[in-house]
Order: C-alpha cells, then structure tokens, then sequence
C-alpha cells in the first residue's frame, strides 16, 4: 500500500518551479522484505528530492513501475519497458498546449491567443501524422554529418572561453565561465543571430523557458513570457525574410535551400518551430556540460580513464545522459483508455515518463548505477526515444563533448570545491545545477 499522506499539489503538466507546493510526508524507510508494505511516496519537487532524487525513484520503479500519484495527478512510469510501451503507443499523446493555456492567470489571458498559437506549431507538442511533416523539414540540418560542419567553430569557441575565463589556479562557477556561455555562443552561430541582436534573443529565450516550464507564476510573469514569444516569432519571421534575400551559412538558409519552406510546411510552421529551437537545446547543453564535469569527478576511475584515453569522452557523455541527464521525465497525456502493465490509464490522464527512473532500471542497464565509460549495448532514455527523440542530440553531443574534452585536457588540476554544496534547480523536468564551483 502507497502512503499518500500530503496533500495534492498543483503540479503545471510542465512544471518546473514549485507551483502549490506540498507539506512533506516522512521519509521512506527502505526495506528489502515488504517494500509494498512500507514504500512511501514523495513530492518530486521536495527540495530533498530534487536534490538527491535517484533512490527514491529506484524504490518507486521496484515498488511500481506504473503508479497513479494523487500527490502529482499524473501517471508516473519508471520502469524502462513501460516507458519505452508509452513512447511508441499513438495512444499516448504528446500534445499538452492546452493545460499549459489552463495555467495562465485570467489576467493575462488576453495576450495569450498568439503565443499558444506558436507553441501549437512546436514539433514536440504535435502528433503524428502532423508532427513528421513538421519535424522532417529539419531532419537533414541536425544529422551528425551537417551538425559536424560546426565542430571546428565550437572547438575554438571553448577554447577562447576557456582562455577568456579559466586560468590555472583561478575559482570561479563553471556553469557561468563555460557551460552557459558556450552553448549560446554555438547556437547563436549556428542559427546565424547577428552578434547585435543576441543580447534580446537570449533575453526572449529566457522568458519563454519560464513560460513553458512553469517558472512564471505571477501574472505580469507570464504577460512578460507571453509577450516575449510573440516578440522572438516576430524577429524570426524577419530574419528568415532575410535569408531569403540574402542566404548565408546557418540554419535557417540551409532549411530555406531545400525547399520544403512553402511546400511541405507553410512559413508560418517554419518561424514556429525555430522559436522552440534555442529554447529546447540551451540550458538542457549546458547542464549536461556541468553533469558530465561533476560526474567525472565524483568517479575518479572514469576520470582516469578518459584522461588516459579521450576519445571515452564520448561514454562519459552517454553516461552522464543515463545517469543524472538533463531531462529528468517527458510529459505526455491518454488520447485514449490504454492497458499497461494491468493499469488502466483513461483518457485524460497526465502521464510522466520518468526517464531518470527507466534508465537506472536493472532489467535492463546491468549494474545500472555504475558510471561506466565503457558501456555498450545500452539505448538509454536520456535524449528521449521513437517520434520524438532529441531531434538536436548530435548538435548537444557535439558541444558537450568538445568542452568535456578540453577541461578533461588543459585543466588536469581542476577540482569542484565544495561538492557537499551543490545545489540544484527546483525543476520536475530539468536536472540543472544553480552553479558549479570549481577552482581550475
Ligand atoms: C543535452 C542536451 C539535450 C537534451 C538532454 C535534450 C533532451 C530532449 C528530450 C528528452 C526530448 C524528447 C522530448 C519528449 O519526448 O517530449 C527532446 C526533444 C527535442 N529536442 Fe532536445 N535535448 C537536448 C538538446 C537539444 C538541442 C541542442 C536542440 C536543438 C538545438 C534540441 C531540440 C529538440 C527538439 C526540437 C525536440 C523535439 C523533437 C520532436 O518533437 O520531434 N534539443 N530533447
């Protein structure tokens, strides 16, 4: 039996920040031979869960690895083979615009119009057979062959960062010296941002990741988020109008040359997407640039490892995705009444595919909470899986490896200094460091 002994909270279906947060029940006292009888669930975003979430979850995905939560008013899923049911099952809807319209304040209702219109047209809230046509205008730009067009650019980026910002024997935050900036410096070239304008590009950005995360909570929050959409569609729509006349070496003009812009997808559709796209790969890249850092100190072996041999920067990555990734869980809703694993899920129902659980899953990770570099034969859930996989996995692969690889490289001295300290973002989606102090 699950005690349930708070009382429900208003989760937003995206949330993020702490939206009607909940008295805390007691904390579960494990044992291994009546887990039914003893396993307590927890509030996800209970600051001790969001700071050391992963034992709770292993407990919930052996206690149940479908489980309705009153607490969340949602499914949650952890066990890897009903998460992996739940991404293929076109029963499973990835459309959750509508609860996320349901959550704007009645105040700042009026400017909400537009900007819902733009998230309609974001590929990760559309179903088939609306989301491949969106999403295969992009398909070629993001391959591992036209993303590696950018590595030399995002090679020599780390480096000027690095020089700019961590000397030998210096402190500072990684997060602010490299994780953050670098991203952006990426993005914006591989978008092709003028140099002028990122300052309110990034600015926008912000805004609309606290709209669609749930951080905006006050209204005049959300009437900056809303607006901050509507603003960052405009500047778009008027720079593909430039690239149009004028192509040049981005995405943008690449997407624009192939020709399906007014064919297959209509103008409208294209400006839509790219609003979600700095969104969707900045903070996820540089949390994984932080994780992967802090992972690789917390096991010196690994460390070792890579120092020795550095193309196992690549497994550090993958294992960092497995282990403590950047994306915690995807949420998804019933289109339909579904069976899973002798649930019935109705239609409505929110469900969260807690990714962070499924891929610690021993059925099918062996010795799944060892870090380990070497590990093959796993497809872990860290990027997503099936219609929506990460359709900017090679691009985050790409920056995190190149700024993995040069710390590991020309700061063999660098320590994190106070790991005790480490605080993380109150966030049901993101695992986010507020910041990581190291002396370099
Ligand atoms: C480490 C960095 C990243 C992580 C951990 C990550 C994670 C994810 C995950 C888990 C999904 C699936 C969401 C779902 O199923 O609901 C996803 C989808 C997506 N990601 Fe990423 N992402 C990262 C970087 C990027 C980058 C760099 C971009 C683009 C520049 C990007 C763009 C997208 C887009 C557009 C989708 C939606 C794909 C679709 O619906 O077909 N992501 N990402």
């Amino acid at each position: 039996m699950i005690a349930t002994t708070v009382a429900p909270a208003a989760v937003c279906p995206m949330s993020h920040g702490v939206s009607g947060t909940a008295p805390l029940p007691a904390p579960a006292p494990a044992s291994a031979f009546d887990k039914a009888a003893t396993f307590t669930e927890r509030y996800l975003l209970a600051p001790d869960m969001v700071a050391a979430p992963y034992a709770h979850l292993d407990a919930l995905r052996d206690h149940a690895p479908v489980h309705w939560s009153p607490m969340h008013h949602a499914w949650l899923v952890t066990g890897y083979e009903q998460v992996m049911r739940c991404l293929r099952d076109p029963a499973v809807s990835a459309d959750r615009v509508r609860p996320l319209m349901d959550a704007v304040p009645q105040g700042a209702r009026d400017d909400a119009e537009r900007a819902f219109g733009i998230l309609s047209r974001w590929m990760v809230f559309n179903d088939a057979p609306q989301h491949r046509r969106l999403r295969q205008v992009f398909q070629e730009s993001f391959a591992a062959r036209a993303v590696n067009r950018y590595r030399a650019f995002t090679e020599k980026a780390t480096a000027a960062v690095l020089a700019r910002r961590a000397a030998p024997g210096r402190t500072g935050d990684l997060m602010a010296d490299l994780a953050k900036p670098l991203p952006a410096l990426v993005f914006a070239r591989w978008l092709g941002i003028p140099r002028t304008d990122s300052a309110a590009f990034w600015y926008w950005n912000a805004r609309v990741a606290d709209l669609v995360l749930g951080t905006a909570q006050e209204e005049s929050e959300y009437r900056a988020s809303l607006q901050a959409l509507v603003s960052l569609e405009d500047y778009l729509a008027s720079l593909v109008a430039r690239r149009r006349a004028e192509p040049g070496d981005d995405l943008i003009s690449q997407v624009l040359a192939e020709g399906r812009v007014g064919d297959t997808v209509t103008e409208l559709e294209f400006v839509g997407m790219l609003t979600q796209m700095a969104f969707a790969g900045g903070e996820t890249t540089s949390n994984l640039i932080a994780n992967t850092l802090l992972a690789l100190h917390q096991n010196p072996d690994a460390l070792t490892a890579v120092r020795e041999e550095p193309e196992l920067v690549r497994g550090a990555v993958e294992e960092t995705l497995r282990l403590d990734g950047p994306s915690k869980m995807s949420i998804r809703t019933a289109r339909a009444d579904l069976g899973l694993d002798g649930h019935t899920l109705r239609a409505g129902d929110r469900i969260f595919l807690v990714t962070a659980a499924a891929n610690r899953d021993p059925a099918r990770f062996p010795d799944p909470g060892r870090f380990d570099v070497r590990r093959t034969g796993a497809t872990h859930l860290g990027l997503g899986f099936g219609a929506h996989f990460c359709i900017g996995a090679a691009l985050a692969r790409l920056v995190a490896c190149a700024a993995v690889s040069a710390l590991v490289r020309d700061h063999p001295g660098l320590t994190v200094t106070d790991p005790a300290a480490l605080t993380w973002q109150p966030s049901l989606l993101n695992r986010s460091l507020t910041a990581l102090p190291v002396r370099y």
